[in-house]
């Protein structure tokens, strides 16, 4: 027999070599604060219709599902209008897939490539790179102001100078937690012919979370708004992103998806959860209060952290992040080593776990000082 190959026998693309698969250590502790995921699981009512959902899939299980999800995107057009009143959106102004990551990766490969060029704002969400990277696209950053946002006018010089196809402004942003201003957005997309996506992952966390780019929609052809089911929603499982666009933006991404890309589980359970949105967004507030005492009660314990507008907030600077890190872990408590370096972030979970996390951490910090 032969033995199977290292991956340095295979013919890897050259950019590939050396990569290591992208992902926060998945660690089965007692407190998990890396993922930004919601802490709390659905409530009965909502597991019983999850279960009802899934058994009426599986005696179909040997047809193809909905290829364009069409209920399914008009479930969430009619969740974005719920929150954004006027915004008047349809199933053909929306697109969802696997998680807002499949989501710009399928942006990627339909407006940037080979020779093509993709802009964000740095520190922001590690994943840009690799859809890029994943796309051939080439991947540029300019950076964020002092407080995090992004400067408009250094947006408009970026663009000037490197002329991207897609650029990309997360906001509230991963992993500062900072929002861009609206008026600060407008300016960008005002000012480019290049697909602007507002990367709201975090949107429903945020302070005035009806300051949303999806109320932009209707001046700009050429604005996308990406959101996921996963961190408000309680939904991280379930797999599901959706972005809000002019009805070409979504012909562009259903010319590169993948056929039945999206599974008839995943459709019929974010069906579910869409009608339940009340019930899985409800502990939203709780959220906000935990992260909003994270921010009060960091400087207490003598560490500086940046003003969130998320489930999570950066908090730091360490001399060495890991050694605070590996020491927050031998207390059970996962943070996640990510951003700028000797800055670590941590998720709003509950209250008790962070209740766990300061505990830990003041044990940490009197260790070290
Ligand atoms: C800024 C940002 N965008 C997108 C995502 C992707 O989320 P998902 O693929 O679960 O929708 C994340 C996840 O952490 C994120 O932080």
């Amino acid at each position: 027999m032969r033995p199977d190959p290292k991956l340095s026998d295979l013919p890897l693309r050259p950019e590939l070599v050396g990569e290591e698969p992208y992902g926060a250590p998945q660690l089965d502790v007692p407190v998990r604060l890396n993922v930004n995921e919601n802490p709390y699981p659905p409530g009965p009512a909502v597991v019983a219709d999850l279960l009802a959902a899934t058994a009426a899939v599986a005696k179909e299980v040997n047809r193809y599902p909905d290829r364009e999800a069409t209920a399914l995107r008009e479930a969430l057009a009619g969740y974005l209008n719920s929150r954004h009143p006027g915004s008047a959106l349809t199933a053909e102004r929306v697109w969802a897939a696997n998680g807002s990551n499949e989501v710009m990766t399928q942006l990627c490969q339909a407006f940037a490539g080979p020779g093509r060029k993709v802009l964000a704002f740095a520190p922001t969400y590690s994943m840009y790179p690799e859809y890029a990277r994943n796309t051939h696209s080439q991947y540029l950053v300019a950076p964020r102001a002092s407080d995090y946002s992004v400067d408009p006018a250094v947006a408009a010089d970026a663009i000037a100078e490197h002329r991207p196809s897609i650029v990309l402004v997360a906001s509230p942003n991963n992993p500062t937690g900072t929002t861009t201003a609206l008026s600060a957005i407008r300016r960008i997309v005002c000012g480019t012919d290049a697909i602007v996506v507002v990367d709201e992952a975090y949107q429903e966390f945020a302070r005035r979370p009806e300051l949303s780019a999806v109320t932009l929609l209707g001046e700009f052809g050429n604005l996308v708004v990406s959101r996921t089911m996963s961190k408000a929603f309680a939904f991280a499982g379930g797999r599901l992103g959706y972005l809000a666009a002019a009805p070409a933006i979504v012909d562009a991404c259903r010319i590169v998806r993948l056929p039945y890309h999206l599974s008839a589980q995943t459709q019929a359970l974010a069906e579910v959860a869409l009608a339940h949105a009340d019930e899985m967004l409800a502990q939203v507030d709780k959220l906000r209060r935990v992260r909003d005492d994270l921010l009060l009660r960091l400087p207490k314990l003598g560490v500086e952290v940046i003003d969130s507008d998320a489930n999570f907030c950066l908090f730091g600077p360490f001399n060495d992040r890991h050694h605070i890190w590996q020491r927050l872990l031998d207390r059970g408590v996962l943070v996640r080593e990510t951003g700028p370096a000797g800055w670590l972030r941590v998720t709003a979970g509950t209250p008790e776990e962070a209740g766990a996390f300061y505990a830990a951490l003041g044990e940490v910090l009197k260790e070290v000082r």
